[in-house]
C-alpha cells in the first residue's frame, strides 16, 4: 500500500475486535516504532502496551471511548522546542504504516488516563506523554460511542481548498491545477486527522516554498498543558513530506517567516522548500 492509499483510507476506529494482533504484525510494527524518522531534534520514544498484561496492576482507560482494544501504542517525547510538531509527525508515519497493515488506529490527545498510561509506560524525568493510539482489527459496525463521535466531530467533513491553501498571501486562495504533483500532496494534507477535526493547518505557497500556519481554535492551547494543534501541524507536515517523496520530488524544511500579516489568531509554524 502505497503512502496515498493509507492516507486516503485511515479513518478514526474506536470500536476493535477482541482479538490481539498477529505475532508477525506484531514484530512488524515494533521494528517500524524503532527507527521512525522525525524532522526536528527532540527524543521521541513509542511503547507498545498490552491491556491484558497490564490490567492486573494499571487500568489503561480511554472513558468508554475505545472499545475492545488489547494494545495501545504511547507517544512520548521530552519537552523541548518543537516537540509537539515532532512527535505529531513522528505518530503520524506510525499511524499509516499501521493503516498499511490493515489495523485500526485512533489518535488520542484527550480522552484517555494519562496518569496511568504515564505510569505504565514508565515516564522519565523530563517526558510528557501528549497521545496515545490503540491499534487492532477493526469491528465492522461502530458502536454507539463511536458513531456519536464520528456525527459530532464531523469527522468525514474536510474545509475546501480554498479555506487552507493560499497563493502568496491570505487573501488569495491558490488554484488547484498550479502543479499537479503539489496539489496532490496537497489533496492528502487536507485529509489529514486533527484534534476535533478543526483542520487547523493554512498552507502558503510562495515560489517553491510551502509556508506552514496555525489558525488556533480560541481556548485549546492550554487546555491540556501541551499545544494539540501544534501536533495537528505535525500530523499535515508528515502527510505533505511523505507525498512529496512519493511522488519523486525532494525538499527540506527550513524556517524562513515570509512576515506576512497573517490572520488573527494565525502563527507561523515552519517552511517546505521543494527542490
Ligand atoms: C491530535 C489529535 C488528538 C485527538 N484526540 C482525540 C481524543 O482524545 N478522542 C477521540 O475520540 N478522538 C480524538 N482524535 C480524533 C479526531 O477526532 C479525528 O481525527 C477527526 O474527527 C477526523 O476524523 P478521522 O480521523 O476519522 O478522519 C484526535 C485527533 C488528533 C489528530
Amino acid at each position: 500500500m502505497d503512502i496515498k492509499q493509507a492516507i486516503t483510507q485511515r479513518r478514526s476506529v474506536r470500536t476493535y475486535k477482541d482479538e490481539p494482533i498477529s505475532q508477525e504484525l506484531r514484530e512488524k510494527l515494533k521494528s517500524y516504532i524503532a527507527d521512525v524518522p522525525s524532522p526536528f531534534n527532540p527524543r521521541t520514544r513509542f511503547v507498545m502496551l498490552d491491556t491484558d498484561e497490564i490490567s492486573g496492576r494499571i487500568k489503561l482507560g480511554t472513558y468508554g471511548v475505545i472499545n475492545g482494544a488489547k494494545t495501545f501504542i504511547c507517544g512520548i517525547s521530552e519537552k523541548a522546542f518543537r516537540y509537539e510538531e515532532n512527535l505529531g509527525y513522528a505518530f503520524e508515519r506510525i499511524i499509516l504504516y499501521a493503516t498499511s497493515l490493515g489495523l485500526g488506529t485512533c489518535w488520542l490527545g484527550g480522552t484517555f488516563n494519562r496518569a496511568n498510561f504515564a505510569k505504565a509506560a514508565e515516564l522519565k524525568g523530563n517526558e510528557v506523554i501528549p497521545v496515545v493510539s490503540p491499534v487492532g482489527y477493526p469491528k465492522e459496525k461502530r458502536n454507539l460511542i463511536d458513531s456519536v463521535l464520528v456525527k459530532s466531530a464531523g469527522s468525514v467533513n474536510r474545509k475546501d481548498w480554498s479555506e487552507l491553501f493560499f497563493d502568496g498571501n491570505f487573501e488569495n486562495p491558490l488554484k488547484r491545477e498550479t502543479d499537479h504533483k503539489i496539489a496532490e500532496a496537497l489533496d492528502m494534507v487536507r485529509l489529514a486527522p486533527s484534534a476535533s477535526n478543526k483542520q487547523p493547518w493554512r498552507i502558503v505557497k510562495s515560489g517553491q516554498l510551502y509556508h506552514f500556519f496555525l489558525s488556533r481554535t480560541p481556548g485549546y492551547k492550554t487546555l491540556l498543558g501541551f499545544d494539540i494543534q501544534r501536533l495537528d501541524i505535525g500530523i499535515a507536515m508528515c502527510h505533505f513530506e511523505m507525498m512529496i517523496q512519493e511522488l519523486g520530488l525532494k525538499g527540506k524544511w527550513i524556517d524562513e517567516d515570509p512576515g506576512i500579516n497573517p490572520e488573527k489568531n494565525t502563527e507561523y509554524i515552519i517552511s517546505y522548500l521543494v527542490e
